[in-house]
């Protein structure tokens, strides 16, 4: 049921004549204060129609006006204002609720149709960073988005596992490294090596050359130099998956850049049977003046393919690989620019699902307000952030409530799903410097308040009897605090299609920390557990709430436990 549906249709009743029923919904607002109503419809537009003012027009229309949903009307200048009629609409959402129970708010708008998502994407032999985590986390939600909205998604991790820096490594490698380091804390020593190579080629300048040297055997195959590098690529992967793991978050396809190899020469002759290639000083560019953007360069001098090429290539795969109807790119918005020239140059060959890729950005993450930098070894180590989430979570669990069982299980939990309820609670685009303690909070607008109060919910429910409820028509519901809730467990589905149409998982989470609040309020001030007419119906109301907040949290991919 949507009751702003229902309301225009009504209103419609009386304005066929001057207004389409979309226009009127459209037309239908909030208001700011809830003592006047749930909806309102402005009459401005209708004062040239009918030639008088728009509050005796509002005036009119009200008196005209009556359905089973409407409890009654108020005219307030320009505005009528609808007061709905709560025991209806309450009974019927809170069975809604109860019978679709997590499918509640799906959407049918994808049929099913593929999307691939390019998200997380981390380069080989490097800690992931806090970027990354945002690209993984977002990405993750934005799929769980798209799958209720019945799209199929596919979680493409388009690693960075090729490039001249590989060419470094192993240089750096066969000087200064060793097999048992690397086997012991792979990415802590591959970051070493990488970092000393660095600050030697300050002073050493021939490195670079042999840098050079070294990545150009790799791409002719020579056989030490792709064992090595395959062994840092798997020695990497092992090191992601730990935190992928720790996430709940798994990948249909870990196609990086290498990946891209032998589908090289293939764009490059397309770009040239279909003459937008033009020669700049030996290089290879495609121009895009038109669009006002740099030219992309497409082929170095040196005959180099360059991580456009790739992306070209990424983007043909993807197409005839997965046919999607729309593809997006979680990556940061450093590489905006990037992206506008993929799209053009697809434009430029001619293909006009150019238009349904979606570059997906997202603000920086600072460190005293800088930018961190790998290349000097300025990181915040992921894996480190969880642990200290986890672990003081864990001193939060031995001081509340030390008898509870699965005690580190729940930490990790509420640990991890502070930092991943962190980096979703604001508009990806926002940047924010990164800080420990502001991370891992339990109390305010966080990850751990919503799933506390998702499990006080449940204890309520235990104490009445029994965590399920089945559904019914008679739950009804009257009292102010019930009906707060009742409208955002109503505005759900618009909720969900709002998160889907910009991408934007804080639209989730903004949702589940106001039913978290709205629900805290309500058990402040309604005795659930009391004898009384209305009890059935809130424990209904305490159910179906149980039942949001995890399906809010699943969405951004933070867990729920039922007790902690
Ligand atoms: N590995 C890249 C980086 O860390 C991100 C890759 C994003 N995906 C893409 N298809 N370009 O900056």
């Amino acid at each position: 049921m949507d009751y702003r549906q229902q309301i225009a249709h009504t209103l419609h009743k009386e304005l066929s004549e001057h207004l389409e029923l979309n226009e009127i919904y459209m037309l239908l607002e909030k208001p700011k204060h809830a003592e006047h109503g749930d909806i309102a419809f402005p009459a401005f537009q209708l004062a040239k129609v009918f030639r008088k003012n728009p509050a005796q027009i509002a005036s009119e229309i009200a008196e005209s006006l009556s359905s089973p949903l409407i409890a009654k009307t108020q005219v307030i200048g320009p505005y009528i204002n609808f007061f709905l009629n709560k025991e209806a609409v309450s009974k019927e959402i809170i069975k809604d609720v109860i019978e679709k129970g997590s499918d509640y708010g799906n959407l049918s708008l994808g049929n099913g149709q593929n999307v691939p998502i390019d998200m997380s994407s981390p380069n080989i032999a490097k800690p992931m960073s806090m970027g990354h985590l945002r690209s993984t986390v977002i990405g993750n939600s934005l799929a769980n988005i798209l799958k209720k909205v019945d799209y199929s998604p596919v979680r493409i991790n388009h690693l960075g596992d090729w490039g001249t820096q590989f060419g470094k490594l192993i240089t750096a490698y066969k000087k200064w490294g060793n097999e048992t380091d690397v086997r012991a804390e792979p990415i802590k020593e591959l970051l070493r090596l990488y970092v000393k190579f660095h600050d030697e080629a300050e002073t050493s300048p021939e490195l670079e050359d042999e840098g050079r040297a070294w990545f150009r055997r790799l791409e002719e195959g020579n056989a030490e130099a792709v064992e090595l590098w395959t062994w840092f690529r798997e020695e990497s992967l092992k090191e992601f998956e730990k935190v992928y793991q720790r996430l709940n978050i798994s990948f249909d396809s870990y196609n990086g850049e290498a990946f891209y190899n032998d589908k090289m020469s293939e764009v490059v002759e397309l770009l040239d049977s279909k003459k937008v290639l033009t020669v700049d000083q030996g290089a290879h560019i495609v121009n895009l003046d038109k669009y006002d953007l740099n030219p992309a360069l497409i082929k170095k001098s040196d005959g180099a393919t360059l991580y456009m090429t790739r992306d070209l290539a990424a983007a043909l795969y993807r197409k005839n690989t997965y046919n999607f109807a729309q593809s997006l790119y979680v990556v940061g918005n450093e590489q905006s620019n990037h992206f506008k020239q993929l799209k053009a140059v697809l434009k430029e060959l001619g293909f006009d699902w150019a238009d349904d890729i979606h570059h997906i950005p997202f603000g920086l993450i600072t460190k005293d307000g800088k930018k961190l930098s790998t290349r000097k070894g300025k990181v915040v180590l992921l894996e480190e952030v969880l642990d200290e989430a986890a672990a003081q979570a864990l001193q939060q669990i031995e001081d509340k409530n030390p008898g509870l069982a699965n005690k580190e299980e729940v930490a990790e939990q509420v640990g991890v799903g502070a930092v991943v309820f962190h980096d979703l609670k604001n508009d990806r685009l926002n940047n924010f410097d990164f800080t420990i303690e502001e991370v891992v909070q339990f109390e305010g607008e966080t990850g751990p308040y919503v799933q506390y109060t998702r499990a006080r919910a449940l204890s309520i429910l235990r104490k009445a009897g029994s965590t399920e409820v089945a559904p019914s028509d008679s739950y009804a519901l009257t009292d102010e605090y019930s009906w707060e809730i009742i409208k955002l467990l109503h505005d759900y589905p618009s909720t969900v299609k709002r998160a889907y149409d910009n991408f934007e998982p804080s639209i989730i989470a903004k949702h589940a920390i106001q039913l978290a609040q709205s629900f805290n309020r309500f058990y402040a001030n309604v005795r659930v557990l009391d004898e009384h007419p209305e009890k059935e119906a809130r424990l209904a109301l305490v159910f179906a709430i149980t039942e949001i907040l995890k399906e809010d949290l699943r969405i951004l991919g933070v867990e729920t436990p039922d007790e902690m």
